[in-house]
């Protein structure tokens, strides 16, 4: 998970925080879906559940999907997880063994990895361009290794942003089908645009290719819900629900799951999701424009959904020497090393949006412009 909680006015602004502020998280909305849940009486929802996950729940999911997707998604390809990170790690005891490599994107999600080193996997890294995995690095990567599966993060990539193309989808699940490779796609952030949706979710490819979708309610509403889902055919979902751990918990989260269905029905979950999308494209803008004039020689893409800004710092500063300075100053961040599974990045800095208001990113970049300003390489 992410770092630890650092509220607004606490004295360290820490863009490294990948979590909302507290103010964002839907309390209104979760206690009038929780009282529509009681107020039903369904008791199965305390009883073990089904090991696919709750039939209602999954039934109002899949029409959420559909229609936020624009991609028809039936309930019988999904499968209730306790949020995308016990996912991934299911995925892994099912789909891999100790001493697999595995490939990821080039930078990946730094506690993907941890996962992964779990699970004994040997991780190779692909690069990633602007249009997300570089898939003909791929085709290469495979004349040499024979993967376990393949981990992207298709839309709003953490730590980079980067949202993989429409021929990029294409080539990578043709490439999927043509070395029955299992990709597995993290979309996590897929649903948090800010004004354009990014090409259809890899989830909707599960028909033509072995891909396993991860999705959360932890970016699009709490994460504290611990609620997601795995997409994908009914074949590789019951892999997954032959698990131990899923036969002996008698599927994962039924009572969250009640809650969340009538979050979902009450059109609470399309309201919180949309109000969310707003607050972020304003942080984004916010702290993009902070970092154009306060940095005017660092280089950054400016986000189209996501949480995260990737920052190059000019004239090969490295961020891991910079942070003791940038906290000193008062602001912290993920220099980005912490991204690969070899050293690399290292002028590079992942920045978040999700955690602070405006006034606080900008007082932030304030604090980062002075720390880069007293910059001189470590004596
Ligand atoms: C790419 C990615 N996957 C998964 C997670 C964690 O998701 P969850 O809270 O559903 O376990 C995060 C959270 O930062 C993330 O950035």
């Amino acid at each position: 998970m992410p770092p630890p909680p650092q509220e607004q006015g606490a004295e360290m602004i820490n863009f490294g925080n990948g979590q909302p502020s507290l103010s964002l998280l839907p309390t209104a909305a979760l206690r009038t879906a929780t009282e529509d849940c009681v107020a039903r009486g369904d008791a199965s929802l305390l009883q073990y559940g089904e090991n696919q996950g709750d039939a209602a729940f999954r039934a109002s999911l899949a029409a959420f999907l559909t229609r936020r997707y624009a991609w028809p998604v039936p309930a019988e390809q999904l499968m209730v997880t306790a949020g995308a990170s016990p996912a991934l790690d299911l995925v892994c005891t099912r789909f891999t063994k100790p001493g697999d490599t595995i490939f990821v994107e080039e930078p990946t999600y730094f506690l993907a990895l941890e996962v992964f080193r779990d699970h004994g996997l040997t991780v190779v890294g692909i690069p990633i361009d602007g249009e997300g995995l570089r898939t003909d690095a791929l085709q290469d990567a495979l004349t040499r290794h024979a993967p376990a599966l393949l981990y992207t993060i298709p839309s709003f990539q953490n730590p980079t942003g980067t949202t993989m193309s429409a021929s990029r989808r294409d080539a990578l699940i043709a490439i999927s089908r043509a070395h029955d490779l299992l990709v597995v796609a993290d979309e996590v952030y897929h649903l948090l645009d800010f004004d354009a949706a990014p090409p259809r979710p890899l989830a909707s490819y599960a028909e033509s290719a072995r891909v396993l979708s991860l999705g959360s309610f932890s970016k699009i509403c709490a994460p504290g819900l611990r609620l997601g889902w795995i997409h994908s055919t009914p074949e590789l979902l019951g892999t997954l629900m032959r698990s131990g751990v899923v036969q002996s918990g008698g599927g994962l989260n039924p009572f969250t799951s009640g809650v969340v269905r009538s979050l979902l029905d009450l059109g609470l979950a399309d309201r919180t999701l949309d109000a969310l999308r707003a607050v972020y494209a304003d942080r984004s803008a916010v702290l993009c424009g902070a970092l154009r004039e306060q940095l005017p020689t660092a280089t950054l893409v400016e986000p189209r959904g996501g949480y995260f800004v990737w920052v190059e710092l000019p004239n090969d500063m490295r961020a891991a020497e910079l942070l003791p300075r940038a906290k000193a100053e008062g602001v912290s961040f993920h220099p980005g090393g912490r991204f690969l599974s070899r050293d690399g990045f290292a002028s590079a800095m992942r920045l978040s949006f999700a955690h602070y208001d405006a006034p606080t990113l900008v007082d932030g970049v304030a604090r980062l412009a002075r720390a880069i300003a007293g910059y001189g390489p470590a004596a």
